[in-house]
């Protein structure tokens, strides 16, 4: 299956990205928008594996303290357009220790640096560049999760296979 490790969102947070996602469609933006329930911050793309037990493993010892983190902003790699996270240590922090502990693990990572973002939209379309503005929303970080990847009736679905608290 495909896997990645994330963090899911408080529902004030969700509430301010359906916010940012209705500003592009208002704005006259066409394109493959993410699902409401689909939103969420990527931490580590593991991709192809069965080894859930190992990851359970590599979760729990990468887990740390609970912390805050704010998303703001927006941006975007040219079609995707993504709303921003910002600075925050705590979290590169636990993203160096994730894709360390599943590198040593023996899975491979890629070697990008980390670029925290949600993504909003894929394959944007427009006439005139929508205007974007998130506003600085926050929420503490209590649960890492490990998603699986998966298209069920055609429809990409998200569910979590082990999720880990932060205390
Ligand atoms: P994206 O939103 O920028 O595409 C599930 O696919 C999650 O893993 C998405 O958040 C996706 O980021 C992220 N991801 C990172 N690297 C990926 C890759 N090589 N292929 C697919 N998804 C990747």
């Amino acid at each position: 299956m495909r896997l990645f490790i994330a963090i899911r969102f408080s529902q004030e947070i969700l509430d301010t990205l359906l916010r940012a996602q209705e500003q592009l469609r208002l704005g006259g933006a066409r394109g493959n928008f993410s699902a409401p329930e689909n939103l969420h911050l990527t931490l580590v793309f593991i991709g192809e594996s069965s080894d859930v037990p190992t990851l359970r493993r590599v979760i729990d010892r990468a887990a740390g303290a609970a912390f805050p983190l704010a998303v703001s902003g927006a941006g975007r790699f040219g079609e995707l357009w993504w709303a921003g996270v910002e600075k925050n240590p705590a979290l590169e922090a636990l993203a160096s220790r994730l894709r360390e502990g599943c590198r040593k693990a023996g899975f491979q990572i890629d070697g990008k640096p980390f670029r925290a973002h949600v993504t909003l939209a894929r394959q944007l379309k427009y006439d005139t560049p929508p205007r974007l503005n998130v506003p600085r929303t926050e929420m503490t970080v209590t649960r890492v999760s490990l998603m699986k990847s998966e298209r069920l009736n055609g429809k990409l679905t998200y569910t979590e296979v082990y999720g880990r608290a932060l205390v």
